[in-house]
């Protein structure tokens, strides 16, 4: 190879096709496009090309058959595949094929100019390798000297010519075989991390177990030995580390940075990895003490870019001599990043939709507590007796966040119930008395942009419903009543009849409770009246209940 590298990129999407060769272009490299393989094989027939950076699904003819192409015709350029669904099978079929690397999407510029200029090194080292043992190639356009005439120059071997360009043939093949199975073994421990970085993210849900595998995936990929997470506040100019990894002794987290010094100015604002010494003593509680004594840390940062901005920092030290990260590692700690980054945007995206939704709802709440001041944080002490039952009960932890979650929404669609009767203070109609039972219907009606778990809905929708079958609004019947709501049910008639209400005093928890259990296996499930009875609702009834006394309640 001599001069500047030729490059074409060929893909059928014409924005990724420009965003590529953008790219290229950029870092100085000779671009040429193709909108298709079809395309493509006229261009390398026309031209040598060091690398291609080919799609894998093109219309047409394939990616993995271009690629086949391409490597009869030209076997020293480098193809990169670009895919978005990498599996073993495909790498293991492009690799046999001849392919150099994959680039998975998405990819951030780095990551591709990583490949693309291994792609090129390949390609530079094969035409080298061709040169050197003089081999004929084929690409040549003089096909007529051929190394033979160089080969015969090795003198005083004291072998004929012919069998020394045999045994060189044989050395070669031996060593591209070596290389092939090398580099497969490579690709399938690659693809195994991508996966495993896949698979580990999309389990997590929370931001700092999110931050806690990143730094883990982080040193299994590079080996560095102490990792952290710092967030970047643009408003106070500062880099706050919020978690980190095996710091023996003295843990980073919760300490300051200033992010306008190097090396955090250079990922916040070029949003680009930064692979630095740090001589600066500042720096000690980052990269800990492992350089003794403190001469030249070494310590990589990197970004992770959320919503435009490098918001997020995650930072490795490796031990002394460790910090020489090959391009393999840097570029699945790159896609490491790009997946992470991508995650935690989801969450805060999803927070944030959860937040609104749910600040809707608790206003809701508050105006169905104001119009009923009788039942005023009735949803809220439910919930806490529900809890107190099922805890008793040996619940999961699955049905006690489902409480917690929905209970204080178990009676919301009462919002939709006319004044009149909700209100009422003498007794309901037959037509009255329907209209507050819709509670239940219209209430999961109002919850349905929450998409509440099956669990949770049951609270919502199931509370009514009776053991025997007779209550509403579906009539479920004994262990076809979800658990969540047979104990629902015994804490929403704790309540109620411990309420004042406009017709009648509240009544004492000894009586409540002797209610309870002669209701136990017609209204209420016998098992859960069991649990009712030893939990510590009874016991703490004025402290769950928050009245301090102040409802005439003969606790015992
Ligand atoms: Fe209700
Ligand atoms: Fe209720």
């Amino acid at each position: 190879m001599s001069g500047t590298p030729e490059i074409l990129v060929v893909d059928d999407e014409f924005i990724l096709r420009e965003l590529i060769s953008e790219i290229l272009l950029r870092r100085g490299w000779k671009v040429d496009t193709a909108e298709s393989s079809e395309r493509g094989i006229m261009r390398i027939k026309e031209k040598h090309y060091d690398v291609v950076v080919s799609d894998l699904m093109m219309p047409g003819i394939s990616g993995m058959e271009f690629l086949k192409i391409i490597k009869e015709h030209s076997p020293s350029t480098s193809v990169l595949m670009v895919t978005g669904y990498p599996s073993i099978d495909i790498a293991v079929d492009a690799i046999r094929y001849g392919a150099a690397d994959f680039v998975v999407k998405p990819f951030s510029a780095e990551k591709l100019e990583f490949a693309v200029r291994k792609a090129i090194d390949q390609a530079k080292q094969y035409q080298d390798f061709v040169a050197v043992i003089g081999l004929k190639n084929s690409e040549g356009s003089d096909s007529k000297e051929t190394g033979e005439t160089k080969l015969v120059g090795h003198k005083g071997s004291g072998a004929p010519a012919g069998l020394n360009l045999v045994q060189r043939t044989d050395e070669q093949m031996h060593r591209s075989l070596e290389v092939k199975t090398r580099r497969l073994e490579d690709k399938v421990k690659e693809l195994s991390v991508l996966h495993t970085i896949s698979d580990t993210l999309d389990e997590t849900r929370e931001k700092g177990e999110i931050f806690r595998k990143i730094m883990e995936l982080a040193i299994i990929i590079t080996g560095a030995e102490r990792a952290f997470i710092g967030l970047v506040n643009n408003d106070t100019n500062e880099m706050i580390v919020r978690a980190a990894v095996n710091y023996k002794t003295h843990s980073p987290v919760g300490r300051k940075f200033d992010a306008s010094r190097e090396p955090f100015r250079s990922v916040i604002k070029k949003m680009c990895y930064s692979y630095s010494f740090v001589d600066d003593k500042g720096f000690v509680p980052l990269v800990g003490n492992m350089v003794a004594p403190f001469d030249r840390a070494p310590l990589l940062t990197l970004p992770i870019i959320i919503n435009g901005e490098s918001l997020v920092i995650l930072g490795l030290c490796g031990k002394e001599g460790l910090m020489q990260f090959s391009d393999d590692n840097m570029a699945m700690l790159l896609n490491l990043a790009t997946k992470a980054a991508l995650k935690l945007e989801n969450i805060s995206l999803a927070n944030n939709i959860f937040t609104n939704i749910l600040a809707t709802i608790d206003s809701l709440i508050n105006a169905l507590d104001a119009r009923d001041t009788y039942t005023k944080d009735h949803s809220h002490r439910v919930t806490q007796y529900a809890l107190s039952i099922a805890s008793a009960y040996g619940a999961d932890q699955g049905v006690m966040d489902s409480i917690s979650f929905a209970g204080p929404l178990h009676d919301i669609g009462k919002i939709g119930v006319r004044d009149d009767i909700l209100l009422k203070e003498g007794s309901f109609t037959t037509e009255e008395r329907n209209v507050m039972k819709s509670h239940a219907l219209r209430g999961e009606e109002i919850l349905k942009p929450l998409n509440l778990l099956k669990v949770e809905k049951a609270v919502v929708l199931s509370h009514h419903e009776r053991w025997d079958g007779a209550g509403y609004p579906s009539g479920l019947k004994g262990e076809d009543i979800p658990i969540v709501a047979r104990i629902f049910s015994v804490a929403d008639t704790f309540d109620a009849m411990t309420s004042s209400r406009p017709y009648r005093s509240a009544l004492t928890s000894h009586v409540t409770t002797n209610e309870i259990l002669r209701c136990s296996g017609s209204q209420f499930d016998p098992s859960v009246v069991k649990a009712f009875m030893k939990s510590d609702l009874l016991h703490n009834f004025e402290r769950i209940a928050g009245v301090g006394g102040s409802k005439n309640l003969d606790v015992g």
